[in-house]
């Protein structure tokens, strides 16, 4: 007799021709690893390690399915079907959220009609590249089981890998300098040295290669870096970047972070590489998604100090992710040297004026956090040398005296942005601006809000 599903069902409860239905869509080409890699806990860490990641792998080799597995695992907390068919649309398992909620989910003809199935912070059924990097999937094997290159490397008990320096010029051909949107490897540049794409046991990453910068000796930089992988290891939560692993046996240290597919927010709100522009739904998303990461910073004490845009980074799914909150201390912790004089002005344009006299707190990202807000609503980098005014910051102070209205503020490239919503967060935007550290709201009330603002724009 066949089961009657919704999206109600425990996972627990699917029958075993389910499941076996299921694998037979997630064995193949490791797809259980993206499901896996998407189930957190209820505290917002990953429920599983790279360590609970190879013994399912084992299991392959004993003739079992990982993904029966995993479901029987995961089912003892009492997931739902709506929470695993979430996780399916985030990764584009179409053909698998079909088996669990067939009515909803049409296969034939290509037709992608995605029906919410639970509340959830990134809307899931648009999840697409935005950016196109030139690499398909297959440029980026699963290690061979037969040859086992590096076989050697083992996570460490809290799943980050030690790379030696030579192993990460080896996934980054060398730190091919060439862009990655040109078939080579470079990702940026920012206050702490290049980032490289490359390609470890067959998932693309991000290798963050540091500088010695003059005022620090190398081994000052290796202390600060050592410290802020203890600091790294103990922050999780599925809207922060992950770290992988690092290396620290040259004098370039190097972070290596889970590869973000959309790159930053800042260069999807400017459509870098012709991206297309982000909805006013999926920009709601990615601000209620940024303020959950921010709040868990905050709760576990933790201060960012270096919220932006190009600390925003998106997921294949526009899932946001904050990175560099263990570098970030780092830096400050660098005095009044030359780098800190131009980090600084790099991040003026987000900085709260008690930040600007050194003095930090979490009232202090909150501010920045309202900098992001005001380029989510515009469109517009929060400073450009050719506009008056040249900060965005100014732009609210010109909306407030009425010399610069929010209709034309507002990102003309967005077809369906809702002027409640708009205003909502507006509003918002404007408390975490405010002068006073303590007059801002919390990062929990800026959160609540833009939830606020979330259900507005899903009502109209
Ligand atoms: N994990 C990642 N996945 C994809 N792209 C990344 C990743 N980390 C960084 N990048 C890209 O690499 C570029 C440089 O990042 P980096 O963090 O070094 O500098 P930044 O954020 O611009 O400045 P800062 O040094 O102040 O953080 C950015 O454009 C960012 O989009
Ligand atoms: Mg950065």
């Amino acid at each position: 007799m066949s089961q009657e599903i919704s999206s109600t069902t425990f996972v627990r409860s699917l029958q075993h021709v389910t499941l076996r239905q299921l694998s037979d869509f997630l064995d193949p080409q490791d797809s259980w690893k993206k499901v896996l890699a998407a189930i957190h806990k209820p505290t917002g860490e990953p429920r599983y390690t790279q360590l609970h990641l190879r013994r399912f792998e084992r299991l392959v080799s004993m003739g079992k399915s990982p993904t029966i597995e995993l479901l029987y695992d995961w089912g003892t907390t009492n997931c739902t079907v709506g929470e695993l068919v979430d996780i399916f649309l985030r990764h584009e398992l179409l053909a698998a959220a079909s088996v669990l909620l067939p009515d909803k989910f049409q296969m034939d003809a290509g037709v992608q009609r995605h029906v919410p199935v639970q509340e959830t912070v990134s809307p899931s059924s648009q999840a697409t590249r935005l950016f196109d990097q030139k690499e398909q999937a297959s440029d980026c094997p699963l290690p061979d089981s037969t040859t086992k290159p590096w076989e050697e490397e083992e996570p460490d008990d809290t799943g980050f890998y030690r790379f030696s320096y030579d192993r990460l010029a080896k996934i980054t051909s060398n730190f091919d300098e060439r862009p990655a949107s040109e078939g080579g490897r470079r990702l940026g540049e920012g206050g702490f040295g290049v980032v490289y794409k490359g390609c470890f046991n067959g998932k693309q990453v991000a290798v963050k290669k540091l500088n010695c910068v003059d005022d620090i000796s190398p081994q000052e930089l290796k202390i600060q870096f050592n410290q802020e992988i203890q600091a790294l290891k103990m922050l999780k939560h599925v809207n922060l970047v992950e770290m992988v692993g690092f290396s620290s046996d040259r004098d370039h240290p190097c972070l290596v972070y889970e590869l973000m597919a959309n790159g930053s927010l800042l260069d999807r709100l400017a459509c870098l590489g012709g991206s297309p522009t982000l909805s006013w739904s999926r920009r709601c998303a990615i601000t209620v998604g940024t303020a959950r990461g921010l709040q868990y910073l905050h709760v576990n004490h933790h201060v960012h100090r270096d919220i932006k845009s190009g600390n925003i980074l998106l997921d294949e799914a526009l899932g946001p992710k904050i990175s560099d909150f263990g570098l970030t201390r780092g830096s400050a912790r660098r005095g009044s040297s030359t780098v800190l004089t131009e980090k600084i002005v790099g991040t003026t344009a987000y900085m709260a004026p008690e930040a600007m006299r050194g003095e930090i707190s979490p009232k202090s990202d909150v501010f920045s956090f309202g900098v992001v807000l005001l380029e989510v609503l515009s469109g517009l980098p929060p400073v450009d040398d050719s506009r008056e005014p040249q900060f965005l910051l100014e732009m609210k102070a010109e909306i407030e005296d009425e010399d610069l209205t929010l209709e034309d503020f507002v990102d003309k490239k967005m077809e369906d942005g809702e002027p409640l919503a708009v205003e909502k967060m507006f509003s918002l935007a404007r408390l975490c601006l405010n002068d006073r550290k303590g007059r801002r709201p919390d990062i929990a009330q800026v959160l609540r809000q833009l939830e606020d603002v979330l259900t507005t724009s899903a009502e109209h």
